[in-house]
């Protein structure tokens, strides 16, 4: 029988992503893999990147949401380092951990090094220090297992994920925590209603020509909104659930972030505006509003940016009655 939920409405009228069973298969051992070896292991799902919308099921075109990935794989790697196992869920190609300091489009990685004609390639001199640093991370998280790596292009293979990442992190209970830093689509087109091949440009719509063969009309639908059924009913009750809030108006931001509290019913909120989140954000908890801010005079030569900030900051009690907590 049809359900009414749109929810529930939309898995069944939207097909699964084929890397499905792989991923889930892939969680499943990650997960029995750190309980086995660790009962006490935190485990947390950070989801990071944007999701897009394809315009044909045989995708040419299709919109994109902001993100480069920056918060999501930054966290991803201050959450190895606080103890956790953490699985990655990233839209392809967006910015992972580790590497992601050497793959910003200013700074080519063959810049790090040099050569000599007949010599070994080695890193430049000025690099080593921070590179051997980076380098010992990644192999401590590869070689302990703490980093699964799982990609996503569209919104419908990011939502997919989610229902079955929280499902089986069920049994992980309050030693799991959600991070959902992607940045996700709010309108797509449903499956019924997809073109299959390119859109030409001269198209014909009820047997009209739409305009003058230049217009592209787009009829999108709003995608349901997930957290509410991700709090209540795909993750454990007891798993601790964050998710962030992006606005570009100020005066938006911290009302919006308690909005989101409010009905959704989770445990954090982390607002960000657009063009100072590498800055500052704002902890959104019932009751409580918290600014963390990288002091101006830092914020240029700040490498790791607000999410080094973050964490000494939720070390250090005192920090959190301060608007300015120093790096
Ligand atoms: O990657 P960077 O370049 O560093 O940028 C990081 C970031 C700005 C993308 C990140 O810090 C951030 O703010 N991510 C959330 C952006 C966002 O999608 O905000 P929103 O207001 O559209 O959604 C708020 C929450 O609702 C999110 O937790 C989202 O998972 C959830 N949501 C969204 C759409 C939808 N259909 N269902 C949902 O449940």
């Amino acid at each position: 029988m049809a359900t009414e939920d749109p929810q529930a409405q939309y898995f069944e009228n939207n097909p699964a992503p084929k890397q499905l069973r792989k991923h889930e298969a892939l969680v499943r051992e990650f997960i029995e893999y750190h309980i086995s070896t660790n009962p006490e292991t935190r485990i947390v799902l950070v989801t990071s990147g944007g999701t897009t919308v394809p315009l044909e099921n045989q995708t040419v075109r299709f919109i994109d949401n902001f993100s480069a990935g920056t918060r999501g794989a930054t966290s991803a790697e201050y959450f190895v380092r606080a103890g956790y196992a953490v699985i990655f869920l990233h839209r392809e190609y967006s910015l992972l951990p580790y590497s992601r300091h050497y793959s910003h489009s200013t700074n080519c990685f063959l810049d790090f090094m040099e050569g000599s004609a007949g010599g070994d390639v080695v890193v430049r001199q000025e690099y080593q220090m921070k590179m051997k640093q980076v380098l010992e991370e990644y192999q401590y998280a590869k070689k302990n297992r703490l980093l699964l790596m799982l990609p996503y292009v569209t919104v419908n293979e990011y939502l997919f994920e989610l229902r079955s990442l929280a499902t089986l992190l069920q049994p992980v209970g309050s030693r799991a925590l959600f991070y959902l830093a992607a940045a996700v689509s709010d309108f797509f087109i449903p499956r019924d209603r997809m073109e299959e091949h390119k859109i030409q440009s001269s198209t014909v719509e009820n047997g009209k020509k739409t305009g003058n063969g230049t217009q592209l009309v787009i009829n999108l639908d709003p995608v349901p909104k997930f957290l509410s059924t991700l709090v209540h009913s795909w993750a454990s009750r007891e798993s601790m659930i964050v998710s962030f809030k992006l606005e570009t108006d100020p005066n938006l931001l911290v009302s919006k972030a308690e909005q989101a509290l409010h009905k959704y019913g989770h445990d954090l909120v982390i607002g960000n505006l657009l063009t100072t989140r590498k800055w500052e954000v704002v902890f959104v908890r019932t009751g409580e509003e918290r600014w963390v801010r990288v002091p101006k005079a830092k914020r240029s030569r700040s490498v790791s940016g607000i999410e080094e900030l973050v964490g000494r900051a939720d070390k250090k009690k005192d920090a959190a009655k301060k608007d300015e907590v120093d790096l």
